[in-house]
């Protein structure tokens, strides 16, 4: 395989040794495979269907005319929360043990994986505290409540939301559910994958995933590195919250200085740890988009679909038309994982007038 993150696999272990966070590339190829499998297997296993649902590829028509290229939706937003965060958050609770189900669960989150977890626990009957940044938007607040979780609003941004979300688990004994990090958050998220290998059978060029902390990409890329390796994985970042990318080129996993919150579904400040090992092996490139392309995303999925995404939503898109413009490449198919639509209803005119004219 030919790819940006794959360039780094030959980072070595500071003592050459213990494999650190840095070096677990150093992991024998064997050792990988076998990783990847287990992970696989993970993903096919997940109870998803408990709560979500199996969501369409919906062809894009008028903006693969524009492009030159098949562009299919895959409408993570009909979730029943709007985003294909109960995924991850469902399989994780399900696979609790008693004890862990007892003591109830925590965790912080911008918003979808909140209200991903809100509705897993309701439906497993266990306790819930949500720890969101004092930025959310109210829809997302008001969903997490609508489920009967607790929610709290506390610090600015996400890093300071966890670092009190785990500081409360320790203190009174939660069990913590992370957003991203964790392999049954992976493989719940992984499902969309399976769900859209399924859904389109024939050649397929790339498909187009978002990227906060990573879980979507990295249940999404090894899924698709396993069973179709020819096709291509390409994840896509907010200039303003571009950790993976930053983690790519130090080859480490780095902790921007600065995080913008546009698009707060995805305004993360440092990939997650596990996530960073699948995506510097199974994903091909990163692409970055600005706000102004976002909102233009937004609009030419309202072109295709009537729906409404929020910012961090349409952000595949965003990257599937970057791509595309940056390669030149026609006549193939392409895929975009439209990830949400918990938007508030007075952000909306904000997302309009970036998008510019449709027809200058
Ligand atoms: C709508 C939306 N898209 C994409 C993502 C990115 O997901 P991940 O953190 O798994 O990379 C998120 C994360 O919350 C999200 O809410």
């Amino acid at each position: 395989m030919t790819t940006a993150a794959s360039t780094l696999d030959s980072a070595q272990g500071a003592d050459g040794n213990q494999p650190s966070e840095r070096d677990t590339s150093a992991y024998c190829p064997a050792d990988r495979q076998a990783r990847l499998k287990q992970q696989v297997a993970s993903i096919l296993s997940a109870p998803v269907y408990d709560v979500a649902i199996e969501t369409p590829l919906q062809p894009a028509q008028r903006l693969s005319a524009q492009l030159g290229n098949q562009v299919l939706l895959k409408r993570e937003d009909l979730q029943p929360v709007y985003s294909f965060k109960i995924r991850g958050a469902y399989t994780r609770v399900a696979r609790l043990s008693p004890s862990e189900r007892a003591r109830g669960v925590i965790t912080a989150s911008a918003g979808n994986h909140a209200q991903g977890l809100a509705l897993a626990a309701q439906k497993l009957g266990v306790r819930a505290l949500i720890v969101m940044p004092t930025t959310t938007p109210r829809l997302k607040v008001e969903g997490v409540c609508a489920r009967g979780a607790t929610a709290l609003l506390h610090g600015a941004s996400f890093p300071e939301a966890l670092a009190h979300a785990l500081q409360l688990a320790d203190r009174h004994g939660y069990t913590f559910v992370p957003p991203f990090d964790d392999p049954d958050v992976i493989a719940g998220q992984g499902t969309v994958a399976v769900e859209l290998l399924r859904q389109h059978q024939g050649a397929l060029h790339a498909v187009f995933v978002p990227v906060g902390g990573g879980g979507l990409i990295a249940g999404v890329a090894a899924y698709i590195k396993y069973l179709r390796p020819e096709v291509k994985v390409i994840g896509v970042e907010s200039k303003e919250s571009a950790c993976l990318q930053a983690a790519l080129a130090a080859n480490s996993r780095v902790v921007l200085p600065e995080v913008g919150g546009f698009a707060d579904g995805v305004a993360v400040a440092q990939i997650g740890k596990l996530n960073f090992e699948f995506c510097r092996h199974y994903v091909d490139a990163v692409v970055t988009v600005g706000n102004d392309d976002i909102c233009t995303a937004v609009r030419d999925i309202y072109n295709a679909t009537r729906s409404i995404t929020e910012p961090s939503g349409a952000l595949a898109v965003a990257g599937l038309r970057e791509y595309v413009r940056r390669e030149g490449i026609c006549d193939k198919t392409l895929i975009a994982i439209n990830s949400g639509a918990n938007i508030d209803f007075d952000r909306l005119g904000q997302v309009i007038e970036r998008a510019g004219r449709e027809n200058p």
